[in-house]
């Protein structure tokens, strides 16, 4: 960590074909090698060229330094080896991913009977979820119905229905406001005139806290529009859930309660190790009815109480991915957690003023609504056609990226090219967000 994540946001040399020529494909290892030679490989070889999570201007896609407590959770869950499938291979293991699923359920604010699982991240439970919504459809029933979610919604929805049977078109995808929010009117609209076409509409795929921009879906009134036709609504608060650990942010993410399934992923803004999602359901005896199977060689099967996570979900042996959030949580506590929340919610307006006040940057979503913020750089002596100025991003974004300063991602918005950083390092100052608009100037001037 001391030795490069602390120096460079971006080991080098940065670039496929850089790096490329340090990792040749080799044959797999005849003889052994001592742990030393290994651990110093690593060290010399490996550390020097990797995303640092830990440096304080990595504003990457969702990569939070983890914190040191659910790294040890990680260690200690690898070490005893649980598997958290068929409760007696896991008894205690089970347990506590019981009470972690418990603490999330009570974050989104379900009823004793919600429950749900951890999972190996927001793609996995989204899948889950969409599982859930087509019950006990398959082939020909699934011909007709239609999902409605925003042109902001995670890749995993479209993937989720592909996998799962539902043909391509089930997916109806609706613009999004000027915020990047999906509201009911438009929603409402299509269901009309679906209905009218003969369709039936099935679920709503909101996002709270979509991934380009952080946008929040208005959740409350897609929730009225779902309880009035009957539809199943999913929330997609991957990123997004974890901003109701903070009391004073806890209204940026509203409605989440009356969903039938969110996603929320702890390796997010809960600044886990990787990985660890989970999928949290109002009426958690959905889940065993969706994923239930009974192998003969799992003669323990129907032990545990309910809780033989195998299931549950897709998954078979799973691993103990709830100690490191169990400790984590604890350690900190939801206070501690949501000052890192607010943390970097403070950063991103902090940023989000540094740009609206500069002539030569522009602001996409203005004020940001989480912790993610888009901009573009407008570099002296314009003007620039629209796709020179996105190239030019593209380039200020690779050449940071190669300087080691810092480390953002680009989006695409409306078909134009935007930087792109998402604020989940609890590390970074403002002074850092300083250092790199400096930084993007300089390098944005050559
Ligand atoms: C809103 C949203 N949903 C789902 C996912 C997928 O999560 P994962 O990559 O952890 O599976 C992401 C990832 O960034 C996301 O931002």
């Amino acid at each position: 960590v001391f030795d490069h994540a602390l120096v460079r946001a971006m080991g080098e040399p940065a670039g496929y074909d850089a790096l490329r020529t340090h990792f040749p494909r080799t044959p797999a290892p005849v003889g052994p090698t001592p742990a030393a030679e290994l651990l110093a490989e690593f060290r010399d070889r490996l550390a020097p060229h990797q995303l640092n999570a830990w440096h304080p201007r990595t504003l990457s896609y969702f990569t939070p330094p983890p914190l040191w407590m659910s790294t040890v959770g990680e260690l200690l869950a690898q070490v005893t080896q649980q598997g958290v499938d068929v409760w007696h291979a896991g008894p205690a293991a089970a347990f506590v991913e019981e009470q972690v699923v418990g603490w999330l359920c009570d974050l989104v604010g379900y009823r004793e009977d919600g429950f749900g699982l951890l999972t190996s991240g927001g793609v996995m439970a989204n899948f889950i979820a969409l599982a859930l919504a087509r019950g006990d459809r398959r082939g020909s029933a699934l011909e007709g119905l239609r999902v409605y979610a925003s042109d902001q919604a995670h890749f995993s929805i479209a993937r989720g229905l592909a996998e799962l049977g539902f043909p391509d078109e089930t997916l109806h995808l609706i613009a999004s406001d000027e915020r990047f929010r999906l509201r009911a009117d438009p929603v409402a609209e299509a269901i009309r005139s679906d209905r009218v076409a003969g369709l039936q509409p099935l679920a709503i795929a909101a996002v709270a806290g979509s991934t380009s921009t952080g946008s929040v879906d208005l959740v409350d009134e897609l929730a009225d529009l779902a309880a009035r036709e009957r539809l199943w609504l999913h929330v997609d608060a991957a990123y997004g859930g974890a901003a109701r650990l903070s009391a004073r942010d806890a209204g940026r993410m509203p409605g989440l309660e009356r969903a039938d399934t969110v996603t929320i992923d702890p390796h997010k803004w809960f600044f886990q190790a990787y990985d660890v999602g989970a999928l949290l359901v109002r009426d958690g005896a959905l889940l065993g009815a969706t994923f239930s199977h009974d192998p003969e060689y799992y003669r323990g099967g129907g032990q545990g109480g309910g809780l033989d996570f195998y299931r549950l979900g897709f998954e078979g042996t799973r691993r103990w991915r709830a100690l490191k959030l169990w400790l984590s949580w604890r350690h900190l506590g939801t206070d501690g957690l949501g000052r890192l929340i607010e943390h970097t919610n403070d950063l991103a307006a902090a940023l989000a003023d540094r740009l609206r006040t500069s002539s030569d940057f522009e602001l996409a979503v203005d004020p940001p609504e989480l912790s993610v913020v888009c901009f573009r750089h407008l570099p002296e002596g314009g003007p620039h056609d629209a796709d020179a100025l996105d190239h030019h991003q593209d380039r200020l974004q690779r050449d940071l990226e190669a300087s080691g300063d810092g480390w953002l991602s680009t989006t695409r918005l409306r078909g134009r090219t935007w930087l792109r950083a998402g604020i989940v390092n609890y590390l970074t100052r403002e002074s850092d967000l300083d250092d790199l608009l400096g930084s993007l100037r300089e390098l944005g001037a050559r």
